[in-house]
Protein backbone atom coordinates (compact mmCIF):
# COMPACT_ATOMS: atom_id res chain seq x y z
CA UNK A 1 0.00 0.00 0.00
CA UNK A 2 1.39 3.60 -0.63
CA UNK A 3 1.84 5.75 2.56
CA UNK A 4 1.99 9.53 0.69
CA UNK A 5 3.28 12.65 2.05
CA UNK A 6 0.32 15.62 2.13
CA UNK A 7 1.47 19.13 3.01
CA UNK A 8 -1.12 21.07 4.42
CA UNK A 9 0.06 25.31 4.28
CA UNK A 10 -1.74 28.26 5.03
CA UNK A 11 -2.20 31.30 7.21
CA UNK A 12 -3.29 31.54 10.88
CA UNK A 13 -6.95 30.25 11.19
CA UNK A 14 -7.13 28.64 8.12
CA UNK A 15 -7.84 25.18 9.73
CA UNK A 16 -5.07 23.36 8.62
CA UNK A 17 -4.68 21.50 12.07
CA UNK A 18 -8.41 20.55 12.56
CA UNK A 19 -8.54 19.72 8.92
CA UNK A 20 -4.63 17.67 8.95
CA UNK A 21 -5.68 15.84 12.51
CA UNK A 22 -8.65 14.49 10.95
CA UNK A 23 -7.00 13.57 7.09
CA UNK A 24 -4.45 11.81 9.03
CA UNK A 25 -6.68 10.07 11.51
CA UNK A 26 -8.96 8.51 8.43
CA UNK A 27 -5.84 7.13 6.70
CA UNK A 28 -3.88 6.14 9.64
CA UNK A 29 -0.75 8.05 9.21
CA UNK A 30 1.07 10.26 11.87
CA UNK A 31 0.23 14.05 12.18
CA UNK A 32 2.68 16.64 12.59
CA UNK A 33 2.07 20.03 13.79
CA UNK A 34 5.26 22.06 12.97
CA UNK A 35 4.19 25.32 13.93
CA UNK A 36 3.75 23.58 17.50
CA UNK A 37 7.83 23.37 17.09
CA UNK A 38 8.23 27.34 16.43
CA UNK A 39 6.23 27.87 19.60
CA UNK A 40 8.33 26.08 21.56
CA UNK A 41 11.71 27.70 21.05
CA UNK A 42 9.43 30.74 21.55
CA UNK A 43 8.12 29.29 24.79
CA UNK A 44 12.03 28.38 25.67
CA UNK A 45 13.28 31.59 24.64
CA UNK A 46 10.60 33.30 26.92
CA UNK A 47 11.48 31.51 29.73
CA UNK A 48 14.86 31.98 28.93
CA UNK A 49 14.82 35.95 28.20
CA UNK A 50 16.34 35.60 24.99
CA UNK A 51 15.53 38.49 23.08
CA UNK A 52 13.25 38.21 20.35
CA UNK A 53 15.39 39.89 17.56
CA UNK A 54 18.29 38.33 19.16
CA UNK A 55 19.18 35.59 16.32
CA UNK A 56 22.14 33.87 17.33
CA UNK A 57 20.77 33.61 20.95
CA UNK A 58 17.32 32.06 19.33
CA UNK A 59 18.93 30.14 16.63
CA UNK A 60 21.38 28.58 19.80
CA UNK A 61 18.39 27.70 21.89
CA UNK A 62 16.33 26.05 19.16
CA UNK A 63 19.39 23.55 18.67
CA UNK A 64 19.90 22.77 22.11
CA UNK A 65 16.37 21.75 23.05
CA UNK A 66 15.02 18.25 22.56
CA UNK A 67 11.93 18.46 20.77
CA UNK A 68 9.26 15.26 20.47
CA UNK A 69 5.86 13.94 19.56
CA UNK A 70 4.79 11.73 22.32
CA UNK A 71 0.73 10.20 22.19
CA UNK A 72 -1.59 11.49 24.16
CA UNK A 73 -2.32 9.78 27.64
CA UNK A 74 -6.34 10.09 26.34
CA UNK A 75 -5.14 7.82 23.26
CA UNK A 76 -5.91 10.61 20.87
CA UNK A 77 -3.79 12.62 18.54
CA UNK A 78 0.18 13.63 19.70
CA UNK A 79 1.46 16.13 22.38
CA UNK A 80 4.45 18.20 21.96
CA UNK A 81 7.52 17.66 25.05
CA UNK A 82 9.82 20.18 25.19
CA UNK A 83 12.56 18.47 27.07
CA UNK A 84 10.57 15.78 28.27
CA UNK A 85 7.76 18.41 29.13
CA UNK A 86 4.75 18.38 27.98
CA UNK A 87 4.23 22.14 26.88
CA UNK A 88 1.34 21.71 24.58
CA UNK A 89 -0.87 24.01 27.15
CA UNK A 90 1.90 26.37 27.28
CA UNK A 91 2.95 26.95 23.94
CA UNK A 92 -1.17 28.21 22.57
CA UNK A 93 -0.71 30.98 25.42
CA UNK A 94 -1.30 34.76 23.88
CA UNK A 95 2.31 35.74 24.56
CA UNK A 96 3.95 33.05 22.71
CA UNK A 97 1.15 33.75 19.97
CA UNK A 98 2.37 37.03 19.61
CA UNK A 99 6.27 36.50 19.34
CA UNK A 100 6.34 33.27 17.51
CA UNK A 101 6.99 35.07 14.16
CA UNK A 102 9.27 37.00 15.34
CA UNK A 103 11.17 33.67 16.16
CA UNK A 104 10.22 31.70 13.17
CA UNK A 105 11.61 34.51 10.54
CA UNK A 106 15.17 33.60 11.77
CA UNK A 107 17.23 31.61 9.44
CA UNK A 108 18.98 29.55 11.81
CA UNK A 109 15.64 28.66 14.06
CA UNK A 110 14.13 27.33 10.57
CA UNK A 111 17.22 25.35 9.48
CA UNK A 112 17.12 23.31 12.85
CA UNK A 113 13.60 23.05 12.78
CA UNK A 114 13.09 21.69 9.14
CA UNK A 115 16.00 19.22 10.07
CA UNK A 116 14.09 17.98 12.27
CA UNK A 117 10.64 18.18 10.54
CA UNK A 118 12.25 16.28 7.11
CA UNK A 119 13.31 12.88 9.71
CA UNK A 120 10.27 12.39 10.87
CA UNK A 121 8.94 12.45 6.90
CA UNK A 122 11.21 9.22 6.23
CA UNK A 123 9.16 6.49 4.50
CA UNK A 124 5.44 8.63 3.91
CA UNK A 125 2.15 7.94 5.62
CA UNK A 126 2.58 11.36 7.48
CA UNK A 127 0.14 14.66 7.42
CA UNK A 128 2.17 17.69 7.97
CA UNK A 129 1.20 21.17 8.19
CA UNK A 130 2.48 24.87 9.03
CA UNK A 131 3.80 27.45 6.32
CA UNK A 132 6.65 25.75 4.46
CA UNK A 133 5.27 21.92 3.97
CA UNK A 134 4.74 22.10 0.60
CA UNK A 135 7.61 24.52 -0.36
CA UNK A 136 10.31 23.55 1.81
CA UNK A 137 9.91 20.97 4.26
CA UNK A 138 8.40 18.20 1.87
CA UNK A 139 8.75 19.65 -1.52
CA UNK A 140 8.52 15.90 -2.78
CA UNK A 141 5.07 15.51 -1.33
CA UNK A 142 2.55 13.89 -3.73
CA UNK A 143 -0.29 15.45 -2.09
CA UNK A 144 -0.07 19.67 -1.78
CA UNK A 145 -2.82 21.92 -0.28
CA UNK A 146 -2.65 25.57 0.47
CA UNK A 147 -5.46 27.11 2.60
CA UNK A 148 -7.20 30.27 2.80
CA UNK A 149 -9.57 31.56 4.26
CA UNK A 150 -11.33 35.38 4.76
CA UNK A 151 -9.35 37.38 7.66
CA UNK A 152 -13.08 37.58 9.13
CA UNK A 153 -13.39 34.20 8.80
CA UNK A 154 -10.07 33.26 10.22
CA UNK A 155 -10.61 35.83 12.89
CA UNK A 156 -14.54 34.00 13.85
CA UNK A 157 -12.81 30.74 13.72
CA UNK A 158 -9.69 31.63 16.46
CA UNK A 159 -12.63 33.68 18.41
CA UNK A 160 -15.11 30.29 18.90
CA UNK A 161 -12.07 28.19 19.27
CA UNK A 162 -10.65 29.93 22.01
CA UNK A 163 -14.22 30.95 23.95
CA UNK A 164 -14.47 27.16 24.02
CA UNK A 165 -11.60 27.10 26.23
CA UNK A 166 -12.73 29.46 28.24
CA UNK A 167 -10.31 32.22 26.96
CA UNK A 168 -11.92 35.72 25.92
CA UNK A 169 -10.61 37.95 23.76
CA UNK A 170 -11.36 41.27 22.06
CA UNK A 171 -12.20 40.43 18.29
CA UNK A 172 -11.05 43.61 16.75
CA UNK A 173 -7.41 42.65 18.52
CA UNK A 174 -7.32 39.01 17.68
CA UNK A 175 -8.09 40.48 13.88
CA UNK A 176 -5.70 42.57 14.19
CA UNK A 177 -3.23 40.30 15.61
CA UNK A 178 -3.76 37.40 12.88
CA UNK A 179 -3.29 40.25 10.07
CA UNK A 180 0.29 40.91 11.99
CA UNK A 181 1.49 37.37 11.87
CA UNK A 182 -0.02 36.77 8.48
CA UNK A 183 2.17 39.83 7.01
CA UNK A 184 5.12 39.25 9.37
CA UNK A 185 4.85 35.07 7.53
CA UNK A 186 4.57 36.29 4.20
CA UNK A 187 6.95 38.87 4.21
CA UNK A 188 9.83 37.38 5.93
CA UNK A 189 13.07 36.50 3.54
CA UNK A 190 13.55 32.72 4.64
CA UNK A 191 10.56 30.31 3.42
CA UNK A 192 7.81 32.71 3.40
CA UNK A 193 4.31 31.77 3.61
CA UNK A 194 3.20 30.90 0.02
CA UNK A 195 1.71 28.31 -1.96
CA UNK A 196 3.79 25.91 -4.16
CA UNK A 197 3.66 25.61 -7.34
CA UNK A 198 2.18 22.54 -7.40
CA UNK A 199 -0.09 22.83 -4.91
CA UNK A 200 -3.96 22.74 -4.70
CA UNK A 201 -5.47 26.17 -3.39
CA UNK A 202 -8.87 25.46 -1.13
CA UNK A 203 -10.97 28.63 0.17
CA UNK A 204 -12.20 27.69 2.90
CA UNK A 205 -14.42 30.56 3.85
CA UNK A 206 -17.51 29.05 2.70
CA UNK A 207 -16.88 25.21 3.35
CA UNK A 208 -17.30 23.40 6.93
CA UNK A 209 -14.76 20.93 8.11
CA UNK A 210 -16.41 17.76 6.29
CA UNK A 211 -16.19 19.37 2.97
CA UNK A 212 -12.44 20.56 3.36
CA UNK A 213 -11.37 16.89 4.63
CA UNK A 214 -13.10 15.14 2.11
CA UNK A 215 -11.62 17.31 -0.90
CA UNK A 216 -8.23 16.58 0.22
CA UNK A 217 -9.08 12.63 0.97
CA UNK A 218 -10.53 12.55 -2.16
CA UNK A 219 -6.89 14.12 -3.66
CA UNK A 220 -4.73 11.44 -1.57
CA UNK A 221 -7.07 8.53 -2.67
CA UNK A 222 -6.81 9.49 -6.61
CA UNK A 223 -2.67 9.43 -5.67
CA UNK A 224 -3.17 5.93 -4.37
CA UNK A 225 -3.92 6.26 -0.42
CA UNK A 226 -5.88 4.02 1.22
CA UNK A 227 -8.25 4.67 3.57
CA UNK A 228 -7.83 3.33 7.28
CA UNK A 229 -9.70 -0.19 7.32
O1 LIG B 1 -2.25 27.58 14.50
P1 LIG B 1 -1.78 28.93 14.02
O2 LIG B 1 -2.13 29.17 12.61
O3 LIG B 1 -2.11 30.04 14.94
O4 LIG B 1 -0.22 28.93 14.04
P2 LIG B 1 0.79 27.74 14.05
O5 LIG B 1 0.55 26.81 12.92
O6 LIG B 1 0.84 27.17 15.44
O7 LIG B 1 2.16 28.51 13.74
C1 LIG B 1 2.63 29.53 14.59
C2 LIG B 1 3.67 30.35 13.86
O8 LIG B 1 4.82 29.54 13.60
C3 LIG B 1 3.28 30.92 12.50
O9 LIG B 1 2.61 32.15 12.61
C4 LIG B 1 4.62 31.07 11.81
O10 LIG B 1 5.27 32.26 12.21
C5 LIG B 1 5.42 29.91 12.38
N1 LIG B 1 5.50 28.74 11.48
C6 LIG B 1 6.41 28.78 10.45
O11 LIG B 1 7.06 29.80 10.23
N2 LIG B 1 6.60 27.68 9.66
C7 LIG B 1 5.90 26.56 9.86
N3 LIG B 1 6.12 25.50 9.09
C8 LIG B 1 4.93 26.52 10.90
C9 LIG B 1 4.74 27.64 11.68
Amino acid sequence: MKKLKIAIDGPAGSGKSTVAKRVAEALNYIYVDTGAMYRAVTLAALRKGVSMDDGEGLTELSAGIQLEFRPAEEGKGYRLYMDGEDVHEEIRSLEVTNNVSFVAAVAGVRRNLVRLQQSLTSGGGVVMEGRDIGTVVMPDAEVKVFLTASVAARTRRRLLELQAKGIMVNEEELQASIIRRDAIDSGREVDPLRPAPDSFELDTTELNIDQVVERILALALAKGARLDQ
